[in-house]
């Protein structure tokens, strides 16, 4: 969920909707808000977009108020209805909260607020909170702060949770548990948001809440914060953000999962300057550098992720192994986190997380730490949960992703680990001088080279057209385009619903080859370097069993071309490097057919771009 407040001398109605809208990613099923008109609250929600409330708003309430809260929802507890939509009203109907994660002790305290009389009206946790807020407020006569404080050291559960009391009306409080928060700063006015991003067209200074702090931000007032726990009071750390608008805007592209995959040149490239010096043949990574010995001793990695970043955590496990010679192992966060794994001092846990905030992600990494493990993250939030929380890291410079389905995310993740790699090995002794001196040259040469893949777009945008009412894919690699095979085939489900499954080629004969039939699209990654005799085979195989070929294959291939219904052509490049390639038309792929089968590319059904709960 996407939570925004606003207090101070403007409207607070464009600032929250406007801000909503940029949150959109966090969740979009369901949205609302409340304004305090200086007697009332006003109070309007929808199931359905940030668009859609602003529809629904007008007509209903007065938009008048210079405070005031609004929620974009990915929903936990109840399905997303209007009565489920935040901000929530206490029984009295002087507070009003909004909410994202999750109470899990709420049942219980549900119960035991129906026996002092309380009525609930949805079916959330979130409801109950508020409810509970109040109840302390009331039986312990305090102010809202510390009620709210009182109220969450009942509850088991994690939030990041924005409260006003319409007898207060000069403050909001706000606390946070395991889901961002962040407070902007402005001259007599403050910005509350799940991130920066609703507000940087007015401030550019901003707190983050630390996990188990509370904050009563108060016009007139400087920021405290506090700990939830024991009151012990903190001065905040005032960050100066970078972020700047046009980052976060479409600029002239239909969709910003388009626009994304066009940054990929530029996102890798920024991700490896600096830190990637040809001429000398170094790589400097101060996160490596300043632990060298810790990876140099480790006895394997251990990578954990979710989602698109687990794909680049496979990718990953392919160079650490061929290249560093150390071994990996690959989870996902979710099942590690609770698999009791084994994990010992020797080990070194690599989390690869986008947004930085992906709730399991976080909860292996912490584990990790209590075991003894060194920590290192992959993040490209700057100053997210998972970026603070590691003992070390490298960000990947990828610039704010905003579609839902990650792209440029995934080829700097990729690229932040091919880096880390080839250090390890080069410190290892595990290759020969010019073999690293290659690496680095062609590492400077991709962004260029995936100039060049995004050229296939109009081809691709013709086979888009012949398979775009297909209800299922294939998509088979081998080695180290395995793994991007499996991301191919996220990308089609996320955005266009089509069932698609990534597979091993070789494992195909091993079940997926009942499915194929003249109905079948199969995506297969040809390329010259990794394979590629094999891969020909189980091309053949998919042939004669009539399935419909779409090959990925290098410049000027011809053996493939003969075989294949359709070619799309990527620049030669060594295996090492080849995923940050092929992936590109697989990304274009799936964009064209979403958009050809009227799809909201952005914002996928049932989908969150930033999943905080577990
Ligand atoms: C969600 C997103 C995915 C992402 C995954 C992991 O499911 O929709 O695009 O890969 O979370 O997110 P992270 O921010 O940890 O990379």
């Amino acid at each position: 969920c996407g939570i925004v407040g606003y207090i101070g001398h403007r409207d607070a109605y464009p600032i929250i909707m406007k801000g909503l809208q940029r949150l959109e990613y966090r969740g979009y099923d369901s949205a609302g808000i409340a304004l305090y008109d200086g007697t009332n609250i006003n109070l309007s929600k929808t199931k359905g977009k940030v668009a859609d409330l602003s529809g629904k708003a007008k007509g209903e309430i007065s938009l008048a108020g210079r405070v005031g809260i609004g929620h974009t929802r990915w929903a936990t507890h109840g399905v997303p209805n209007d009565v489920n939509s935040h901000p929530h009203y206490s029984n009295s109907g002087n507070l009003v909260i909004i909410h994202n994660g999750i109470i899990e002790n709420y049942d219980s305290v549900r119960k035991e607020l129906t026996n002092r009389g309380y009525t609930f009206h949805s079916d959330t946790d979130t409801e109950v909170l508020v409810n509970l807020i109040e109840e302390v407020k009331k039986q312990e006569n305090v102010k809202l702060g510390k009620a709210v404080q009182i109220a969450l050291n009942q509850v088991v559960g994690a939030y990041a949770i924005a409260v006003f009391d319409r007898s207060k009306p000069d403050e909001i409080v706000v606390a946070r548990l395991g889901s961002p928060l962040a407070i902007g700063i402005g001259e007599d006015e403050f910005f509350i948001a799940s991130d920066a991003s609703p507000f940087i067209e007015f401030t550019n200074n901003a707190v983050y809440l630390e996990d188990g702090e509370m904050a009563i931000v108060r016009l007139g007032k400087e920021i405290r914060l506090r700990k939830i726990k024991n009151d012990a009071i903190t001065y905040p750390n005032v960050l100066e953000l970078q972020l700047n608008l046009e980052e976060i805007e479409k600029g002239g592209y239909d969709h910003f999962m388009l626009k994304e995959i066009y940054e990929q040149p530029r996102a890798i490239k920024d991700t490896f300057r600096g830190r990637l010096l040809a001429d000398q043949g170094i790589i400097r990574m101060a996160g490596i550098d300043q632990n060298l010995e810790r990876f140099l001793n480790a006895k394997r990695i251990i990578i954990v992720a979710c989602g698109t970043s687990w794909h680049a955590g496979l990718v990953a496990e392919y160079i650490f192994e061929d290249l560093a010679r150390i071994p990996v192992e690959v989870e996902y966060a979710s099942e590690f986190r609770y698999r009791n794994p084994v994990i010992t001092e020797n080990d070194v846990l690599i989390a690869i997380s986008q947004s930085g905030e992906t709730a399991d992600t976080l909860a292996a990494i912490k584990l990790a730490k209590e075991n003894g493990a060194f920590v290192f993250g992959v993040c490209n939030v700057v100053g997210s949960s998972i970026a603070r929380e590691t003992d070390a890291g490298a960000y990947t410079h990828a610039g704010p992703e905003i579609g839902v389905a990650s792209t440029k995310a995934f080829t700097t993740q990729i690229t932040v680990l091919t880096l880390l790699a080839l250090k390890l090995a080069k410190e290892k002794g595990a290759f020969t001088e010019s073999r690293f001196h290659e690496l680095l040259t062609e590492i400077e040469g991709i962004p260029q080279k995936v100039e060049r893949a995004l050229e296939s777009n109009t081809l691709i945008e013709i086979i888009s057209e012949v398979y775009k009412d297909s209800t299922n894919f294939l998509y088979l690699g081998r080695g180290y385009n395995f793994p991007v095979a499996l991301e191919g085939a996220l990308k089609l489900k996320e955005i266009s619903y089509i069932h698609a499954e990534g597979y091993p080629a070789a494992e195909m004969k091993h079940g997926p080859i009942a499915l194929i039939d003249e109905q079948m699209p199969v995506v297969v990654i040809a390329t010259k370097k990794g394979h590629y005799e094999k891969v020909v085979s189980n091309i053949q195989e998919i042939k004669s069993r009539k399935g419909k070929i779409i090959a990925i294959v290098t410049e000027g291939d011809t053996q493939v071309r003969e075989l294949a219904d359709h070619v799309i052509e990527v620049p030669e490049s060594s295996e090492n490097l080849s995923p940050l390639l092929t992936t590109i038309p697989l990304q274009l792929l799936s964009y064209h057919i979403a958009v050809m089968r009227g799809c909201n590319v952005d914002q996928p059904r049932n989908l969150a771009k930033s999943v905080t709960v577990e």
